[in-house]
């Protein structure tokens, strides 16, 4: 039904057209408590074999919306009930900003990628704040994810981030600290140890309890990700996010500057989850995102290390009931595997 749906009707409107579209329905269901929580009823996670915790907190599912869709956390509820075990909102900047200018936003059908340069167009932390203080009616578990104002100079980057993790942290499960983005000129070169050691440090000590992961991008070389791998541990973080979107175009013949996401990205996206499980052990908790587009994808994400799966571009090919598909092929596959629980397959092939 989607498909036919995604062929003859969204796939021909303009890709962030039908992204806004998406979110005014989404923050319409949010608005009606009834169908809101029908939904979950019905597609939210219920088995136990799907539940993990993961840096003390309890995911009823692997399987997690990642950042980018949800810039402003205006409906992670509605996505919620939809099924993802968590949903990963911004990437937020301390000071609202427009983004890039459009068209920004690329579907490449054929590939089954996206190619975007949003450039962090958000409404800014304190309006986050606002929208993630409001009760919720379905219990969501709630990651943000933050990044750096494009007009303050990188030389006041740790306090632009810090002034976010301030807003923000107290208000999360996690705190995401996004230095990953090909979108924000100079933002990657953040990854370098010697610079996201400081930043790290000082987005930590405002963080308090609320658990500090930080995502990286699939293009570092892969010294760079032991690098990063070696730094979170002794920083005492809880986890890394691999990955962001790539600036490369293996096998794509998409001009248009950005980051690409989707399937051409699956295979450097597992070499670098594998990587940092080869470096970090379970030392660090490890969130595998990108290319992951049906429940094979995420049993290898887990084997191979990750105690948490994201994904994005799938649901733009796969529809609104990806990730209950996910949660149920998963559940299915953990009894024919004879498993209890999905926490018995974490980094079984590692
Ligand atoms: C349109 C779009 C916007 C995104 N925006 C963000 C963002 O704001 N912050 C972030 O950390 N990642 C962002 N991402 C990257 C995704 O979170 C994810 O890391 C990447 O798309 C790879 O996963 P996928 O192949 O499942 O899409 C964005 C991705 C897309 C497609």
């Amino acid at each position: 039904m989607y498909r036919i749906i995604f062929t003859q009707v969204l796939s021909r409107v303009d890709a962030e057209t039908a992204h806004h579209l998406t979110i005014r329905l989404l923050r319409l269901i949010g608005r009606w408590p009834v169908v809101l929580r029908l939904l979950h009823r019905v597609l939210a996670p219920r088995d136990e074999s799907l539940r993990v915790t993961a840096f003390g907190v309890h995911f009823p599912s692997p399987f997690g919306l990642a950042a980018g869709f949800d810039k402003d956390a205006r409906c992670l509820e509605a996505l919620t009930a939809f099924g993802f075990g968590h949903v990963e909102v911004g990437t937020i900047t301390a000071h609202a900003q427009p983004g890039n200018a459009r068209p920004r936003l690329f579907r490449l059908l054929e590939n089954r990628a996206i190619i975007n340069r949003m450039g962090f167009n958000n409404a800014g932390a304190a309006a986050a704040a606002r929208s993630l203080r409001r009760p919720r009616r379905v219990p969501a578990v709630v990651g943000v994810n933050i990044g750096k104002t494009r007009v303050v100079p990188e030389a006041d980057a740790a306090r632009d981030y810090a002034e976010s993790a301030r807003l923000l942290a107290p208000l999360a499960d996690y705190l995401v600290v996004n230095v990953s983005s090909p979108n924000t000129p100079g933002l990657r070169d953040l990854q370098a140890a010697d610079r996201l050691w400081p930043l790290l440090s000082s987005v930590k000590e405002v963080a308090g309890r609320t658990p500090l992961l930080v995502k990286i991008a699939p293009d570092l070389a892969d010294e760079d990700v032991d690098a990063v791998a070696e730094l979170a541990v002794d920083l005492g973080l809880a986890g890394i996010i691999a990955t962001n979107t790539t600036i490369r175009r293996d096998g794509v013949s998409s001009a248009e500057t950005g980051g690409l996401s989707g399937r051409p990205l699956k295979a450097r996206s597992l070499e670098v989850l594998r990587r940092l499980r080869q470096k970090a052990g379970d030392r660090l908790v490890l969130v595998s995102v990108g290319g992951v587009e049906d429940v094979d994808d995420v049993w290898e994400r887990l084997l191979a290390g990750a105690t948490l799966v994201q994904g994005y571009t799938g649901m733009i090919y796969e529809g609104p009931l990806w990730a209950y598909g996910i949660n149920r092929a998963l559940a299915r596959r953990l009894r024919r595997h004879r498993r209890s629980s999905v926490r018995d397959i974490i980094g079984a092939t590692a």
